[in-house]
Parts: C-alpha cells; sequence; structure tokens
C-alpha cells in the first residue's frame, strides 16, 4: 500500500501543480482562455519558478537575404529570421486531459520575450508585432521572429571585385546578464549555414560563403551578458565587373601596345593613341558608377596605371614624331659617343638579320627594319644613288661641297636610325613595364 501511496502522491504533485493548465474541452470547444489567465497576468516577468536559476534561451537562425552592403558607410543589411526556443515554467498541461494536443499557438504580446538583439546593429528593431509563437505542453516556446538587421561591419574593397567580406553577428540580450539569462544553440551552425544557402535562392550580387560560430563572454561595466558570435562570410560575384570593367580595359591597353606598330615616321601614331586615350577616359567616366563610392580598391589602381601607360605612349609618339621632324630637317651634329653607340647598335642588329634583310638594303645604307616602317634615307627626301651618279656626271660641283652634303645626310641617316632605336627600347620598357605591373596586380 505503502508503494501506492507514494505512486499516488507523486502522480498528484506532477500533475496538479499550481501551474498546471486544466486542457480539458480543448478538442472540442477550443481553447479556454481563462486557464491562461495565471500565464499572462505573469508574462511581464521572468517566468520561473525560483529566481536564483536563470532561463536557457536557445537560438538559431536564418539568413534569407542579403539586401545591401554599403561601402561608404560600412554598413551591411540582411534579412534574418531568429528562432528563439525557452522554457515558461508557467505553463504546462497533460495532453491525455485534452485528446492529445502537444502544441498550441499563442500570441507573443501574452508571453514574456527575451530580449535578444544583435549587438552591431545600428537600426532600431523593426519586428513587427501580432506574431505568434508555438507553446508546447511542457512549457517549451518555440518563437521565430523576422529581423531586417543593419549591422556595421568592416568592409575591405582592396580587392573589389574579387572581394569577401567577414561580418559579425553577436546576439545578446540587452538587459539580463547571465544571471538570468544563458544562451545556447538550437542548430548547428552547419545547419544554419545549409538553410541559409537553400533560401538565398537569388542570384543576387552576393553569395554566402560560409557562417562560423565563436561564443565570447561580454563584460559591460560589472555585469556579464551572454552572447554567441557568429562570422558571416559573404563573397562578391565578379562576373558583372570583369565583363564590365576588366575586359574592355585590358582590350584598350592590348591595342595601345599594338599601336607602337605603326610607323611613327607617318605621323598617323600619335592620332591613334590620343583617340584611344579619349575612349578610354570616356570608358572610365561611364563606368565609375560600377566602382565601390568610397575607399580605393586595387582595380582604380589598376585604371589609373592604364591611364599613366597610355599618356605615357603618346607622349613618347609626339616626342619621337617631334626628334624624326628635327633630325631630317636640321639635324644638329651628333655626340661622339651616341655615335658611337648608334654604329655599334646597328652592326649588332644588322649581324642578326643579315639573312632577312639582305635583299631590302642598298650598297651604302643600313637602316633598321620596324615593321612597316619607310626607308628612313628615304624619308629625309635623300637618294644616295642618283646623287653619287650626279656627282660623276657633273663637274661643275666642287668636291668639297658634296663631301659636306654627304657628311650631312650621313649624320642625318644616324639620327633617323638612332630616333627609331629610341622608339623600339622605348616599346620594350613600356611592355616591360606593363607586363610586370600586370602581374603584380594579378598577384595581389
Ligand atoms: C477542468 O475543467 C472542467 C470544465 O471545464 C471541469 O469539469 C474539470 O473538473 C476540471 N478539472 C480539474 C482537474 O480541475
Ligand atoms: C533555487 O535555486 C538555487 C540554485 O539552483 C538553489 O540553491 C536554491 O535552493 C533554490 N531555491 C529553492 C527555494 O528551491
Ligand atoms: C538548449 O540546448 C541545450 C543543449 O544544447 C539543451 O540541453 C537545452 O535543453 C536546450 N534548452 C531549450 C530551452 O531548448
Ligand atoms: C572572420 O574574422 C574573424 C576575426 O575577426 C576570424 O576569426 C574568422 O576566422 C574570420 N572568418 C573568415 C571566414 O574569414
Amino acid at each position: 500500500w505503502f508503494g501506492e501511496g507514494a505512486d499516488k502522491v507523486e502522480s498528484l504533485l506532477c500533475k496538479r501543480n499550481e501551474f498546471t493548465i486544466n486542457c480539458s474541452g480543448f478538442d472540442s470547444q477550443g481553447v479556454n482562455p481563462t486557464v491562461f489567465a495565471s500565464v499572462i497576468m505573469r508574462k511581464d516577468f521572468r517566468p520561473v519558478v525560483n529566481y536564483s536559476v536563470p532561463t536557457q534561451v536557445n537560438i538559431s537562425f536564418t539568413v534569407s537575404s542579403i539586401l545591401d552592403v554599403d561601402e561608404q558607410l560600412q554598413l551591411l543589411t540582411s534579412f534574418l529570421w531568429l528562432d528563439l526556443v525557452w522554457d515558461n515554467a508557467f505553463i504546462s498541461w497533460n495532453p491525455e486531459e485534452c485528446g492529445g494536443i502537444q502544441r498550441i499557438s499563442m500570441m507573443t504580446q501574452n508571453l514574456w520575450l527575451p530580449d535578444i538583439f544583435v549587438i552591431e546593429s545600428v537600426d532600431v528593431d523593426q519586428t513587427p508585432t501580432g506574431l505568434t509563437a508555438y507553446v508546447s505542453n511542457e512549457g517549451r516556446i518555440k518563437y521565430k521572429k523576422p529581423m531586417r538587421v543593419t549591422t556595421i561591419c568592416n568592409l575591405d574593397i582592396f580587392r573589389f571585385p574579387f572581394d569577401q567580406q567577414n561580418c559579425t553577428l553577436t546576439f545578446s540580450s540587452f538587459l539580463y546578464t547571465v544571471d538570468d539569462i544563458l544562451l545556447g544553440m538550437e542548430k548547428e551552425v552547419w545547419e544554419i549555414v545549409d538553410t541559409s544557402r537553400n533560401l538565398i535562392k537569388t542570384q543576387g550580387e552576393r553569395e554566402l560563403l560560409s557562417i562560423n560560430e565563436a561564443t565570447p563572454k561580454m563584460a559591460v561595466g560589472s555585469s556579464l551578458h551572454d552572447q554567441i558570435m557568429f562570422h558571416v562570410a559573404i563573397k562578391r560575384r565578379p562576373g558583372l565587373y570583369v565583363i564590365n570593367l576588366l575586359v574592355p580595359s585590358g582590350f584598350l591597353i592590348a591595342i595601345d601596345a599594338l599601336s607602337f606598330l605603326l610607323p611613327v615616321e607617318s605621323g598617323n601614331r600619335a592620332p591613334f593613341k590620343m583617340t584611344l586615350l579619349l575612349g578610354y577616359t570616356a570608358f572610365l567616366l561611364m563606368m565609375n558608377d560600377l566602382l565601390p563610392a568610397s575607399g580605393i580598391p586595387l582595380i582604380s589602381v589598376y585604371f589609373a596605371l592604364c591611364l599613366t601607360l597610355m599618356v605615357t605612349s603618346l607622349l613618347e609618339s609626339v616626342l619621337l614624331t617631334y626628334l624624326l621632324h628635327m633630325v631630317t630637317t636640321q639635324p644638329p651634329p651628333m655626340p661622339s659617343w651616341l655615335y658611337s653607340l648608334v654604329l655599334r647598335y646597328i652592326t649588332a642588329t644588322e649581324c642578326c638579320n643579315k639573312g632577312s634583310q639582305k635583299e631590302n638594303r642598298g650598297p651604302g645604307h643600313n637602316s633598321i627594319h620596324l615593321p612597316g616602317q619607310k626607308d628612313p634615307v628615304a624619308l629625309a627626301g635623300w637618294e644616295p644613288g642618283p646623287g653619287k651618279a650626279e656627282l660623276n656626271e657633273d663637274p661643275q660641283s666642287t668636291w668639297a661641297e658634296s663631301e659636306q652634303e654627304i657628311q650631312r645626310h650621313r649624320t642625318m641617316d644616324m639620327w633617323v636610325k638612332f630616333s627609331l632605336a629610341l622608339d623600339t627600347l622605348l616599346f620594350w620598357l613600356y611592355l616591360l613595364f606593363m607586363i610586370s605591373s600586370l602581374i603584380t596586380v594579378i598577384a595581389l
């Protein structure tokens, strides 16, 4: 009898404690609101019997979309569904008494709610009112609320458009310290990532890379608040920027490099480069909207570099055109060191090009043949063959005068060769600089 009596007492204690709700009739007449009166009355206070016991609130969240990333203000706006689960000690009923009802939904304004918020948020909480929560027969409350959070985030756009941001979302109670609220995880982090990935189906500009968890305790003054910290990594989809920024810019700079093949003495090269430069400036103006509004991304440096290269190559063309013009009209005397340098250069190129250029070369002049280049001597308006023939036929012209003339033409010829060699040298320097800077940028 003793065992029977003890059983009875225990079941009585368990079933009919003062907070058990009489749920009879829930299945046939609906919920009787008066039985929840005691719960609603206590909604302003933390629902525990023993106040020394902290309430365990388990949280999880789903990132349903990444709405905006503001590089200028360093803000990330995202839309979250925050899941909160906690126990309310004043709610319990026996499902056997009411046709097996194990959970009902309740308006959240009748319940005590933990004040979980995101610490990094810089916006007021815009949670809509009139949400409901599920209440189980054991008093476990499941509450899911939508949150549009604008959080401060250290955005680094140096690698734009291949940048990857690492933003922190820290969930904590606004008021309650560790004595009152303890936070826990409702789901594993990988589950959060999986559901978020499934939810973000849109092909927006950003995609979710990963979410990691870290749990430090926060001390504010003397009180300690429990908090759960997540690192949310997001990545930009670079396709749009590659197609609109990098590819056209790359083409323009390639054309600029190729335009060195245009003969400088024809006078076409400088106007061509000018047009390219104009086109590039227009391109930069149009694409300015696509670049982040603040900070200096590497791509801006790259554009500035391309512009510098174009301007330099235009300057080079102008200078060479001027030099060629000057030396063909009034060749100044050539310094002897330069003369020997050019001579050495000519013999060096000659030895390498002997096979291919033998047919092109007249007996007296060794020209450096760049592709598409006119004969520098023909350009200078001096024909050595007829000149010499005239010399032999016409006894009137004195030998000294002709000697002087020949000397002048030789200097001119030397200068032209020097200019063209300089052009080639500068072209190679340009190419070298371009390739090395491109490699640097790509490596960065
Ligand atoms: C529960 O309420 C019903 C009426 O709604 C009442 O008949 C029944 O006796 C109550 N049960 C207990 C244990 O109070
Ligand atoms: C309340 O909880 C604390 C800590 O768990 C315990 O020491 C204390 O005895 C409890 N008080 C009562 C009245 O049960
Ligand atoms: C919270 O999670 C812990 C373990 O993760 C579990 O022991 C506890 O019962 C959970 N509490 C609630 C209210 O879900
Ligand atoms: C994000 O930054 C934190 C430190 O601020 C670091 O611990 C974490 O590993 C970073 N996460 C990623 C994915 O880079």
